[in-house]
């Protein structure tokens, strides 16, 4: 079958004309008619000249198909009719993009940044899971400029895990500066700026920063097709007003966004970490991502009521949750995050009760929870070869818990 767009330009003039469809007509003695040499040289012409048409714009579609992302102002024309609509009128109708392979998956990139090797595994594994789990999108991983991917047998831990990114889960590597505040040691710092340079990243269309301290349980390849808006995130709903989480972020990188948000990380105002910096720029233009699937945490699990997660008084089924959720977020203080090893007795307070009594007895929470945390040392082992880390190395859940620190990790009881 022929698309659209070219039966009208070349195809049909032809066929619609006299000549073709004098087969069609019986009564007409059509060998006579056709007798003339002059009228049969000219159908043989006109049909040569039609089918050089034909094969020379077949010849480029690639080419066009390739380019098609629009690449400066997003124009809401389909490709075909931006280079062709000026050779005919009246204009086409819209090509149906539904049925044109229009999405270039490397346009899009999941992103993950580590600015020292405490956390390089943590990204490293949620490499992997996306890797895993058939990502289309292109992986991206932003790491301190003085790292090499290197695997040879005297390689440095942090160049031994680039290699295994860039070899084993096709991801992109970006050397990048980390950026030190003076008179300031505060890592936290480090980070948000870091992460916040996923604005800078105009090689990419749009990218999914995603948290390290977490766990992918399903691609997100969908976001990337979300409306276009600069950025969108899911709402904080462990929170009672409006803020949106910097958890999971939407971004489509410019030059203009990442402008204003390095300056805004250039005038700060008190301990403003990225997810204040973000509320502050975008909660009133931000496109808000359904927090149910796309930012669920552990500590859900823990907890009694779920409204604020389920959006409703639906009945709560741990595992159901679990099962729909795409993506979740180690939170769970007052116990460590789950490559630090808990102290016994706060583990034992801290983990999730069971509900209820004998018979009616319910650990679906507990052993939801657990599995997840099982998962989480399982693959920490076989991806890094180390299940735990040094607690000294400990960031954001150090920090003392002020009203600040509840936005990162909430408190469920
Ligand atoms: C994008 O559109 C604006 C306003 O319509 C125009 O000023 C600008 O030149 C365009 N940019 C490009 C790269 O076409
Ligand atoms: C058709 O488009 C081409 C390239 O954009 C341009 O050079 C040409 O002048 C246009 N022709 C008409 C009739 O508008
Ligand atoms: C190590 O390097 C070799 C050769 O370059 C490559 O084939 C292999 O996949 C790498 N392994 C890891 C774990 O990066
Ligand atoms: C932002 O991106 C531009 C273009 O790639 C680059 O030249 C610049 O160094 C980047 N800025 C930072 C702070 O990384």
């Amino acid at each position: 079958m022929l698309p659209q767009w070219i039966s009208r330009h070349s195809y049909s003039p032809v066929l619609s004309s006299d000549d073709s469809e004098a087969p069609l007509k019986p009564s007409m003695n059509w060998t006579n008619w056709l007798a003339p040499r002059r009228v049969r040289t000219a159908l043989v012409l006109a049909l040569l000249l039609a089918l050089v048409f034909v094969v020379s714009r077949f010849s480029t579609l690639p080419e066009r198909l390739h380019g098609f992302v629009p690449t400066n102002n997003q124009t809401s024309t389909p490709f075909m009719q931006q280079e062709q609509c000026n050779c005919s009128s009246p204009e086409p109708e819209p090509v149906n993009t539904a049925t044109e392979p229009a999405v270039r998956w490397s346009d899009f990139a999941y992103v993950q940044y580590v600015t020292n090797e405490n956390y390089l595994c943590n990204s490293l594994m949620i490499l992997e899971s996306l890797h895993r789990l058939g990502a289309k999108a292109d992986r991206m991983m932003m790491y301190p400029e003085h790292w090499q991917p290197d695997n040879g047998s005297d390689a440095s831990y942090p160049n031994k895990l680039l290699a295994q990114a860039k070899d084993l889960y096709g991801t992109k590597l970006v050397p990048i500066k980390v950026k030190k505040v003076e008179n300031s040691d505060d890592p936290t710092w480090e980070d948000s700026y870091t992460k916040l340079l996923a604005f800078n990243q105009t090689q990419y269309k749009r990218v999914i920063s995603l948290d390290s301290d977490a766990t992918v349980r399903q691609h997100m390849d969908e976001l990337f097709l979300l409306p276009s808006a600069p950025v969108a995130m899911p709402r904080a709903y462990w929170m009672d007003h409006f803020f949106l989480s910097s958890q999971l972020i939407v971004i489509e990188p410019s030059e203009f966004e990442w402008k204003r948000v390095e300056d805004a990380m250039n005038h700060l105002e008190g301990h403003d970490y990225d997810m204040d910096i973000l509320n502050k720029m975008y909660d009133k233009s931000c496109l808000v991502i359904p927090h149910r699937r796309y930012d669920l945490l552990t500590g859900e699990f823990k907890g009694t009521s779920h409204e604020n997660y389920l959006g409703s008084k639906e009945p709560w089924d741990a595992r159901k949750a679990l099962e729909e959720a795409k993506f979740v977020h180690f939170s769970d203080w007052p116990l460590p995050k789950p490559w630090l090893k808990p102290k016994p007795d706060v583990w034992e307070k801290h983990q999730p009760k069971c509900v209820g009594e004998g018979e009616q007895q319910d650990c679906s929470g507990r052993d939801v929870w657990l599995q997840i945390r099982d998962d989480f040392s399982e693959r920490r082992q076989r991806i890094c070869g180390h299940k735990w880390d040094n607690a000294q190395n400990e960031r954001r859940s150090s920090v003392p818990r002020t009203p600040q620190r509840l936005k990162y990790e909430p408190v469920f009881s």
